[in-house]
C-alpha cells in the first residue's frame, strides 16, 4: 500500500448484555486495518456482525474498549473532543438512515451551506453555491431543492443530499455505511460512479459497507470480510485467497472476485 491514510490496530469493543448484568458481547473483536489513500474498502458481512460499529471507531465516533486508530499523524483515542475536532473535516460518515445527518426541521440549502462554511471558510457565499450546485448534479439533485426541508423529499433522494453534504467538505476518507441500498439501480450506479470519479480527481478513499456483493464488486479494490466482530479475511480482484482462508470467506469472494477471473473462452 502507497500511503496509508488510516491504520486502526487491535480494535475491541463489546456492549453489555441488556437484561443480563454483567455480560457483554464483542461487536467489535481484535480488529486490525489500513485503508490507503484513494483505495475503495469493501466491508462485508452478516446483519450484526459488527460492520457499523467498527465504522464509528475508525470515524472517533465510538470509543473502543481498547486498541487505536491512527490518522494524520494522531491516535484518535489520544485526544480530547476539542483535538478531534479538526480531524474531523477529514473523516466523514454517511450512513443507512439520512437523517441522521440532515435536521428535519432546516432547509436543504442551510444544510448543505452549514459543513462548508465551518470546514472551508474560504469559500465565499457564491462559491459555496455554486459547488453545491455542482455536486447536487453530481448526486443526480438539483438546486431547486435548496429552498425545501428533508421531509419533502424521498429516502433516496434525501441518500443523495446527505451524501452531497459529506463529499462539499472533501473528506480524505468518506465511510459510507449501506448508503445505496434504498437507491433504485440507475441512481445507484450514478452515485458508484460518482464516488470513483471522486477517488480518481482527488484520491479520496472510502470504506464502502454493503450487503450486497454486486454493488461490491462494482467499486471495491479490496473487499474485507467480518463475522462476529472479527475480521476473517481479505480478498481482492483476480487473486486466490490463502489456502487456509475461512470457508466463509472463500465462499463470499468466490461470488464477489471468481479465480481465475472469467477470460476468453479457449
Ligand atoms: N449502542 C449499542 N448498544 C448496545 N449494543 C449495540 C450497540 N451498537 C451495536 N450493538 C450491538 O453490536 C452488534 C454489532 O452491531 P452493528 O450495528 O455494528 O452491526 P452491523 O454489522 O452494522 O449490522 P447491520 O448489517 O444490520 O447494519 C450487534 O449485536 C448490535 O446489537
Ligand atoms: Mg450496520
Amino acid at each position: 500500500m502507497e500511503h496509508v491514510i488510516l491504520r486502526a490496530e487491535h480494535l475491541r469493543k463489546a456492549f453489555p448484555v441488556p437484561g443480563d448484568r454483567g455480560r457483554s458481547i464483542p461487536a467489535v473483536d481484535d480488529v486490525s486495518l489500513r485503508i490507503g489513500r484513494g483505495e475503495i474498502v469493501g466491508l462485508l458481512g452478516e446483519s450484526g456482525c459488527g460492520k457499523s460499529t467498527l465504522a464509528r471507531i475508525l470515524l472517533g465516533l465510538t470509543r473502543p474498549d481498547s486498541g487505536t486508530v491512527s490518522y494524520g499523524g494522531r491516535v484518535l483515542q489520544h485526544l480530547t473532543p476539542r483535538q478531534l475536532r479538526p480531524l474531523r473535516r477529514g473523516l466523514r460518515m454517511v450512513s443507512q438512515n439520512p437523517f441522521d445527518s440532515l435536521d428535519p426541521a432546516r432547509r436543504v440549502g442551510a444544510l448543505l451551506e452549514e459543513p462548508l462554511k465551518l470546514w472551508r471558510p474560504e469559500c465565499g457565499r457564491r462559491q459555496r453555491l455554486a459547488e453545491i450546485e455542482t455536486l447536487l448534479l453530481q448526486c443526480g439533485m438539483d438546486a431547486r431543492c435548496l429552498k425545501k426541508t428533508p421531509p419533502e423529499f424521498s429516502g433516496g433522494q434525501l441518500q443523495r443530499l446527505a451524501i452531497a453534504r459529506a463529499l462539499l467538505v472533501r473528506p480524505e476518507l468518506l465511510v459510507a455505511d449501506e448508503i445505496v441500498s434504498a437507491l433504485d439501480v440507475s441512481v445507484q450506479n450514478q452515485i458508484l460512479t460518482l464516488l470513483a470519479d471522486l477517488r480518481d480527481q482527488y484520491g479520496l478513499s472510502i470504506l464502502f459497507i454493503s450487503h450486497d456483493l454486486a454493488v461490491v464488486r462494482k467499486l471495491s479494490d479490496r473487499v474485507l470480510v467480518m463475522r462476529d466482530g472479527r475480521l476473517l479475511g481479505q480478498g481482492r480482484p483476480g487473486r486466490p485467497w490463502d489456502a487456509g482462508a475461512d470457508p466463509y470467506v472463500r465462499e463470499l469472494h468466490g461470488c464477489i472476485f471468481p479465480f481465475p477471473p472469467p477470460g476468453p473462452a479457449k
